[in-house]
C-alpha cells in the first residue's frame, strides 16, 4: 500500500460498537416468541437504519437469517451463490411491476430466457465500454457547468442541481433519450422505479402512477423512433451519435426477434437503470467521504491528480460503506441447500423470499481484510455495487465513468463540505431515493 492508503486506513469510524452486538438477535428472538409481526418490524427497522451493525451481528451469529417472512443472506460466498443461481433464485417478483409499466417483459423481470440472452448481448454492444472516456468528459463538463452556476450562492442542492441533473443530461446526450423535458423524464423514472423496487406493500396508487408513467414513456419513445427513422430515411444525419441512433441503425436478421417494440423497451431500460441509482450512488459516496475528514482531505488531493484512477478508488471504497443497492431480492423457486459443505449449510424451501445483501457481503472478513477500515486496496472482485451473475448491471461501464467524474468535479471545488442538520441531512423518498443533499461551496460558504 502507498502512503495515501496508509493514512486513509487510520480514519476509522466506529461503525460496529461492540456492546450493541448480540443485542439485535436477542431482541428479535424475544419479539418473535411474543409477537412475530413486531419481530419483523424490528428487522425492517434495523435494516433501514442500523444495517451495518445488524449485518455484522448476523454474519457472526446467523449468517443465513431465516425469518417467517424472508431469509437474509449475509456472507460473501452465499450472496454470490444466490446471485449466480438464477434458475433457483429468480427475479420473478420484479416481473409483474416492470411488465405493467412497460407493457412488455424486460430483462430484469425474467431469468435465463432467450430474450435475456439476446437483449442483454445487444445492449452490451450498444453501451460500448470504449464510450466511457468521452462520456466521462461529457459528465465532467456538465457537472462543472452546474457547479459554476451554484458557486456564487455558496451552496448547492447536490441531488437536483448536480447528480440528477447530470444523469438526465447523460440520458439526453449519450442515450439519445431526452424526454419531452428533463422534469418529465425524471418523473417517469421515479414513478416506475418506486413501484418496481420500493413499493413493498403493493400500494395501488404507486402502481397506478407507475403504469401511467410507463405508458407515457413508451408513447413518447414510439414518437421519437418515428422521428428519428424519418430523418434517417430523408438522409438527414442523426442529431448526435448516441445509443438510440446506434440501435436504430443496427439491422438484425428478422429471426433474431428484436423488433421495434423490443428496441423501445430496452431504450426505456436505460434511464430506468440510471436516473435513480446513479445519483443514489453519488450521494452515498459523497456522504461517506464527508464523514471521514482525513479521507476527505486525501480524496480532495487525489481529485486534482490528472490521473482519475487515483481518485476513483476513494469513490468505490466510500460506496462500500453504503452501497446504493444494499439488498437484492430473489424468489427461491425450488428447495435449495445454500452454503452446502460449510457450517452455514441451510435448506431454503421453495417459495422463500430471499434477500441477498451485498452491503453485508462487502464487510465479510473472509474476503475483505479489516472491513471496518477505509482502505484503497480492495480488490475489484469483492465489490458488488453492480450486482453479480446473470442480472449483473448492464450499465456498469457508463455508470462507473459518470459517478466517479461527477464526484471528482465536486471535490475539486474549494471548501466543499456538508452543512449541519437539518440542511446537511440527506432527504430520501421512501427512505431510498435521494431528493435533497445541500453542500456548502467556497470558503465559509460564501461561494467561490
Ligand atoms: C448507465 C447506467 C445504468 C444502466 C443503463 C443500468 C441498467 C441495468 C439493467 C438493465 C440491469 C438488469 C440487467 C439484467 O437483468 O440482466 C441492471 C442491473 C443492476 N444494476 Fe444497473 N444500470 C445503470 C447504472 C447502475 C448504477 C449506478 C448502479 C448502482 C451503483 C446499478 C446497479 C445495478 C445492480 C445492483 C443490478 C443488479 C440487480 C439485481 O441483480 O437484482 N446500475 N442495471
Amino acid at each position: 500500500m502507498g502512503a495515501v492508503d496508509q493514512s486513509a486506513a487510520g480514519d476509522r469510524l466506529e461503525s460496529t460498537p461492540g456492546d450493541h452486538l448480540e443485542r439485535c438477535l436477542k431482541r428479535y428472538d424475544a419479539a418473535l416468541a411474543r409477537d412475530p409481526m413486531s419481530a419483523l418490524a424490528l428487522v425492517r427497522e434495523w435494516m433501514r437504519t442500523d444495517w451495518r451493525t445488524f449485518f455484522a451481528e448476523l454474519r457472526g451469529q446467523r449468517p443465513i437469517f431465516v425469518t417467517p417472512a424472508f431469509t437474509v443472506v449475509t456472507r460473501f460466498a452465499d450472496v454470490v451463490e444466490v446471485l449466480s443461481r438464477e434458475e433457483v433464485f429468480t427475479v420473478r417478483a420484479f416481473g409483474p411491476r416492470l411488465d405493467a409499466a412497460l407493457g412488455a417483459p424486460f430483462m430484469l423481470g425474467r431469468d435465463a430466457t432467450p430474450m435475456n440472452w439476446r437483449e442483454k448481448g445487444l445492449m452490451q454492444v450498444m453501451l460500448a465500454p470504449q464510450d466511457a472516456a468521452d462520456l466521462r468528459e461529457l459528465a465532467g463538463r456538465i457537472a462543472d457547468e452546474a457547479l459554476d452556476a451554484a458557486a456564487p450562492r455558496g451552496r448547492i442542492e447536490a441531488v437536483g442541481e448536480l447528480f440528477r441533473h447530470v444523469a438526465l443530461r447523460v440520458c439526453e446526450e449519450y442515450f439519445g433519450f431526452p424526454g419531452p423535458t428533463p422534469q418529465t423524464l425524471s418523473r417517469w423514472t421515479r414513478a416506475v422505479v418506486t413501484d418496481g423496487f420500493a413499493n413493498f406493500q403493493g400500494d395501488p396508487m404507486i402502481q397506478a402512477e407507475s403504469v401511467r408513467a410507463g405508458e407515457e414513456m413508451m408513447a413518447y419513445l414510439r414518437g421519437l423512433l418515428a422521428e428519428r427513422r424519418a430523418a434517417l430515411e430523408a438522409g438527414r444525419r442523426p442529431p448526435a451519435e448516441d445509443v438510440f441512433s446506434r440501435l436504430i441503425r443496427t439491422t438484425l436478421p428478422a429471426e433474431v426477434g428484436v423488433d421495434d417494440d423490443r428496441l423501445l423497451v430496452n431504450m426505456a431500460g436505460l434511464p430506468l437503470g440510471f436516473v435513480e441509482s446513479g445519483p443514489g450512488a453519488m450521494v452515498e459516496a459523497v456522504e461517506q467521504l464527508m464523514l471521514r475528514p482525513r479521507v476527505r482531505a486525501e480524496a480532495v488531493d487525489a481529485a486534482r491528480d490528472p490521473d482519475p484512477a487515483r481518485f476513483d478508488r476513494y469513490v468505490w471504497e466510500a460506496l462500500r460503506f453504503s452501497p446504493f443497492f444494499k439488498l437484492l431480492p430473489r424468489l427461491c423457486e425450488r428447495d435449495h441447500v445454500l452454503a452446502a459443505g460449510t457450517p452455514r449449510r441451510t435448506v431454503i424451501p421453495a417459495g422463500t423470499f430471499v434477500l441477498a445483501a451485498p452491503a453485508s457481503a462487502m464487510f465479510d472478513p473472509d474476503v475483505v481484510e479489516e472491513p471496518d477500515d477505509f482502505r484503497l486496496d480492495r480488490p475489484g472482485h469483492v465489490q458488488l455495487f453492480f450486482g453479480h451473475g446473470h442480472h449483473a448491471c448492464l450499465g456498469v461501464h457508463p455508470a462507473r465513468a459518470v459517478i466517479c467524474e461527477v464526484v471528482r468535479r465536486l471535490l475539486r471545488r474549494p471548501g466543499v463540505r456538508t452543512l449541519p442538520p437539518p440542511d446537511g441531512e440527506v432527504v430520501r423518498a421512501h427512505g431510498i431515493f435521494p431528493d435533497r443533499f445541500v453542500l456548502a461551496l467556497g470558503p465559509d460558504g460564501k461561494g467561490v
